[in-house]
Order: C-alpha cells, then structure tokens, then sequence
C-alpha cells in the first residue's frame, strides 16, 4: 500500500473551517471530552421551532438511542423556508437533464412553492403525519419536491431506487405499508428510456396502494387507473402553493431507506428527524468545506443514503446550491462530468470510485477537455479507493489542486464518520484517514478484544452514538439489535474491516464477508483488486474466495482487460496479472484463477455483487438468487460461461 502522504493545500487551508490538523485534534479532543456539549452546539446551525432539552439518551445494549429529545422542528423548513430571506432568489436546485446542455434552476422561493403545492397534494389525497409514501421517481426535480414535502407534513418517505425491478418495489412498499406512489410515466437515463410506471402497475397488482402519482418525463402515453393514478403536475396546479409546516418531535421519522443485506429481505433504516438533519448539515459543511455560494454536485441517485444525504437534506439544510444529476459518467461520452462541472461552476464534486475507474480506462483526454477550475474538493465514497484511482483523481481531475477526500460511511450512519477534512488533513491515498470530530471508531478482533494503539487491524466499531445514526429497522427492532449490537456488546458494529496504521489513519479494508482467510493468512479482497487494477492490463477486477482444497479458501479473480491489453493473448494476461499482485502484496494473495470477462455484475448504485461471483466461483451456477435488479444481468451468463469453459 502506498504511504505516501499527500500534505494539506494552503490555498485551501486559508479559508477551511478547519484549517489545520492541529486544529482538527483540537476540535476532536473538545468532542470526546464533552460529547453532549459538543452536538448541543452542532444542533444549533438548524432552526428549532421547539427548543431541545437533552442532547442524546442511548443504551446499546437494548440499541435505543434517541437525540435532541423535546425538541421539535421540521426538516422542509431547515431546508426551504429558512433561507427565503437572505437566499429566496438563489438557485437552490441545479437539475441536470439526461441531454447534454439540459439544464434547470429552481430557487428557493420556487422550491417553496413546488414543495407546498406536492404537499397539499399528499393531503388531498389523504396523508397524515406518519404514514409512509413511496417515492420511485427518476432524478428529476419533482423527486426532491416529494421528499420535501413528506418532511414538510411529517409524512415518512421511502425512496426506492428506480432501477429496481418490480418485485424489488413490491417488497419494499409492502413493509412499509406505503399508500401512495410516487413515480414517473417513464424515466430517462443515458439516451435510454426506463418504463417506471409501467413497473409500479406490476408492483402494486395485489397491494392496497390507494394513489399513483405520475410525473411526466417523456411524452410516452402509459395507462391510468381511473380512481388510482393521477398526473402529478395536475395535481400541483390545483393546489395552493401555501402548505403549513408540521412541526415535528426531534425523534419522528423523516424517513425510511431499504439496504439490502447478504441475507433475507432487505432492511429498511429508519432515520429521524433531528438527529439526521444536524448531523447531514454537520457533515456537509466539514467534509466539503462548504461556504456560501458554493455550487455542490454529488453525482449520486436518490435511490441511496448519499443521494438523501448529500444532494438534498445536507446541502439544502445549509443553503447551498445542490445539482440533481439525471445522466451517466459515460454518456454521451467520458467527459459528461467534467462539463457538467464547468456548466454549473461546481466548487465540490462526490462520486464512487467504481465510476472513476470506469473513467480512467478512457485516459485523460476526456478530463482535459473541460477547465474544471471552479472545482475545490473531490469526495468518493461507497467502497474503498484504490491508491492509484486516489492519486489519478487528485493529479489529474483535480490537477494537484483540489483535496480530494475520501468518505466512509453506510446507510445506517446517515451521513459521513471517517473521512479527510480538506485543508486540515495530510492524506495517505486509498485511507480515510480520520474519524470526524464527534465520532469514536473501534477495532476489535476476532475474540471481541477492543485493539488499542496503532498498527492494528480489526472489525471496525463505533463506541457511542452520534446524531445521524439510524434507530431501527422498520417493523424489526429485534433484526436492529441483533444485527448491529449483538456481535460486540456496548458497541455498534459496522461490518466493516479496518487498519489502523503506524500514524493512527484508518483504511477500511471491506466488507468482513468479503475477508479471505488463504490458507491462514487474511487478505481484502479490496486489496488485491487494487493491486490488480494498478496494472494497465486491468481495467477493473472483483475478487472472491472459492473452497479450495490445500488452502481452505482460494482467490478467484475477475478481470475486465484494459486499453492496453488489446491483442494481448488472454494466458499472457493472466500471467501477468499474477506477476502483479505477487509483487503488489506478496506470493500468498496471487490469485489461483483468474477469469477475463466482459463486465461485472453490479448494482445499479454501481455495487459488484460478489455473491454472486462467490457462487460462480465455486460452480454453483444453478443457485444465483435474484439479479434482476443488476445494472447489466447479461453478464452474468457470460461470466458462467467462461467459467464453465476454463474447468
Ligand atoms: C458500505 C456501506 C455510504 C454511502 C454509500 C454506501 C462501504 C462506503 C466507503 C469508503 C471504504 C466504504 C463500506 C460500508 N464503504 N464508503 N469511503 N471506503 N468502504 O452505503 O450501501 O450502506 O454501504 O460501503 O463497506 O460498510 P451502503
């Protein structure tokens, strides 16, 4: 692993809020010595209409935790009507249309009337505080507008991702006992059209969903339920535009977002109001060094914590300026983000590393097509980023100028827990380095002995809560528990593995299902796809074990070949491979197979789905669960295919 360290910018250290890494020790020391002092403080950038009494209550033990307890406010409010005043005239939305050159800006004096409308139209047809609403739209604007305006009469919104299959959306509205959809006649992304409704009308076939309410995208005709299904816009039109807030108990639900587990259906995270709003504004403001003005692109759909998190409640809590991004990183070509950047003077961009290595196979050419100057910080987030991915983004998109930082989190912590802070910390690229002021990560091994010091890997935990966090699962406190407090007692359990180096910066290593124990020894799969994929011949990689007879567990490997391993005989490729990650990490991680395929069978969100590639590797092709809900199922087949072929 590289250990280089990347030192701070002082052109953006002189502005940071946190402005240096002695500053940053002081601030974290200030958290840990009076936590409660410290999120009293932070719950101060929101509005209270109520004030708060105690800052948090939490017992892990029975995984309760409740914050900002007797206060009462409204996320809509913190998010539009607070800033009318100063910031009414303001874009408050960017929305980036699938064509190239599409754009649309909402201020927030329009924001406010477009949320107040939808709202009136939820309470029209019959939606109370605390019902649940169903949101399967595209990234369009009306799709912020209905999260908005759940927030704003207290409705519990549950977006689910629009590339998810009906039966997906079915599970989902299900559990939550969702009433009313929102969705789109059709939805629009990279030039092709994706048929929404058409997909809720199979959802809901025996489900007790009362109203469909449809936006229109394309000019696609689909069939309306008489009774049922009503256009969204005409049901705007007819409403007022004033909607009176609902003022909310810190702890009423905001919302509900399903994240799928290894196992079982997937588990739908409830976030809560208070709590979830100050940390999303919190962490927006630290992590990206957001000031005002500051035009914030986060790349991510809706469908997923980031998308609620930092496209809409955190920028939009802090008055910025958010860009809804409906397109692809690739279409029309590999430069749409970088001219999206310059067209919307982006001063922060926030992306997976999966779409920066899909990036980095086109070089750099389409990088340096566009100027890219207004952009000040880089964030990933999503899976650990290879060092080499880090530093290309950093020397290349950011041109040495921007800090890059690299963000880890998950849908149950509800916004960012170790990452950089640009302009305070020196980077080591492919780490997250630290943990943000207010949050106290752990490492335990293996015996649930809590590791103390540096150069230490375990199982990363948190010890206390921190407002964002998520409070149960929907309907299954008991899963809640079990699957997050049970493993390490007095402590939260992320799932994840983590190092702890010689200078105190984390790396998390992945997944801990994704863990290899070869032969005695432990390796990320994480790892030596990075190895891997620091060879020009590899584009991208995913790693698994396999059941293997002398090692225990042996090291599959899928390669998608690069640019520069056109005509290059596939045993070559392998060999070389090998070579590579023999020199990279060692003899012990030198894949025993390696797989040359056509794609990677991932989630739409961009996540390789190593079930799935698990069970392939040990030939269990009858037996691959749902992929549907993959971005391109077809590899999957191909994948078989070449495997079946190599035995
Ligand atoms: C899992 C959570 C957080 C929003 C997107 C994913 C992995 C996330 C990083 C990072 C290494 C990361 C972890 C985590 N992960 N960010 N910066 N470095 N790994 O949310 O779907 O809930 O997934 O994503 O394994 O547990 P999610």
């Amino acid at each position: 692993m590289s250990d280089r360290i990347v030192p701070t910018k002082p052109h953006i250290s002189r502005r940071a809020h946190v402005a240096s890494f002695d500053h940053y020790q002081r601030l974290y020391r200030e958290s840990v010595d009076d936590p409660s002092g410290f999120w009293r403080r932070q719950a101060e950038r929101i509005d209270w209409f109520h004030p708060f009494e105690r800052a948090c209550e939490q017992d892990f033990d029975r995984a309760e935790v409740a914050w900002y307890l007797g206060g009462k406010l409204n996320a809509a409010f913190n998010c539009i009507d607070r800033h009318l005043v100063e910031r009414g005239e303001q874009n408050a939305i960017v929305w980036v249309g699938d064509e190239p050159g599409t754009y649309r800006q909402i201020t927030f004096r329009e924001l406010h009337d477009r949320v107040g409308r939808l709202a009136n139209v939820l309470r029209r047809h019959g939606v109370q505080k605390g019902d649940r609403v169903c949101i399967y739209l595209p990234m369009i604007p009306e799709a912020v507008y209905a999260m908005l305006a759940c927030a704003r009469i207290g409705a519990v919104h549950s977006v689910v991702f629009a590339g998810f299959s009906a039966e997906s959306l079915k599970n989902r509205i299900e559990d939550a006992d969702c009433r009313v959809v929102l969705t789109a006649n059709e939805g629009l992304r990279g030039g092709k059209t994706i048929p929404l409704k058409q997909t809720v009308d199979q959802a809901i076939e025996d489900l007790p969903v009362r109203t469909v309410l449809v936006a229109r995208r394309t000019d696609a005709a689909v069939p309306m339920r008489a009774g049922r299904d009503l256009w969204l816009a005409d049901e705007m039109e007819r409403q007022r535009a004033y909607c009176p807030v609902q003022w909310q108990d810190s702890e009423d639900p905001l919302f509900v977002l399903y994240t799928s587990g290894s196992t079982g259906k997937p588990k739908g995270q409830l976030h809560t109001t208070g709590g979830y709003l100050v940390y999303a504004g919190y962490t927006h403001q630290l992590v990206f060094d957001w000031h005002p003005g500051d035009v914030h692109f986060c790349a991510a759909d809706i469908g997923w914590v980031t998308g609620h998190s930092y496209v809409v409640y955190g920028p939009l809590a802090n008055g910025a300026t958010t860009v809804l991004f409906e397109s692809t990183p690739v279409y029309p070509d590999a430069s749409r983000y970088w001219q999206v950047c310059d067209d919307v003077q982006a001063a922060i961009f926030y992306t997976a590393p999966t779409a920066l290595r899909a990036l980095l196979r086109f070089g750099d050419e389409p990088v340096k097509k566009y100027r890219r100057d207004s952009i000040r910080v880089l964030g990933s987030v999503g899976e650990p980023i290879n060092p080499e991915v880090w530093q290309w983004y950093h020397d290349v998109v950011g041109e040495g100028r921007c800090a890059v930082v690299d963000t880890w989190w998950q849908t149950e912590t509800g916004g960012i827990l170790i990452s950089a802070l640009p302009g305070a910390t020196p980077c080591k690229p492919g780490s997250a380095t630290f943990p943000l002021p207010g949050v106290r990560p752990v490492l335990v091994d293996e015996h649930g002995e809590v590791l103390t010091g540096d150069g230490v890997s375990g199982n990363l935990c948190l010890a206390g809560s921190w407002p964002g966090q998520a409070r149960t699962i929907w309907n299954d406190h008991e899963r809640f528990r079990q699957t997050y407090f049970t493993t390490y007692p007095g402590l939260y359990f992320t799932g994840d593995g983590c190092r702890r180096d010689e200078d105190g910066y984390y790396w998390i290593t992945g997944r801990v299902d994704d863990v290899l124990n070869v032969a005695g020894h432990r390796l990320g799969t994480a790892e030596i796809e990075s190895a891997l994929v620091a060879h020009e011949f590899c584009a991208e990689a995913a790693v698994v074990g396999f059941p293997h007879d002398v090692k225990g567990t042996g090291i599959q490997a899928y390669v998608i070949p690069g640019k520069a391993a056109d005509g290059v005989p596939p045993e070559e490729i392998e060999a070389v491979l090998k070579q590579q990650v023999r020199k990279a990490i060692g003899p012990i991680a030198t894949p025993d197979r390696i797989q040359i395929v056509p794609g990677l069978p991932k989630t739409r969100s961009g996540k390789i789905m190593r079930r799935i590639l698990r069970k392939i590797g040990e030939a269990n092709y009858q037996d691959l669960g749902d992929i549907s809900t993959l971005a391109e199922p077809h590899v999957v087949e191909l994948i078989v295919q070449g495997h079946k072929a190599a035995r």
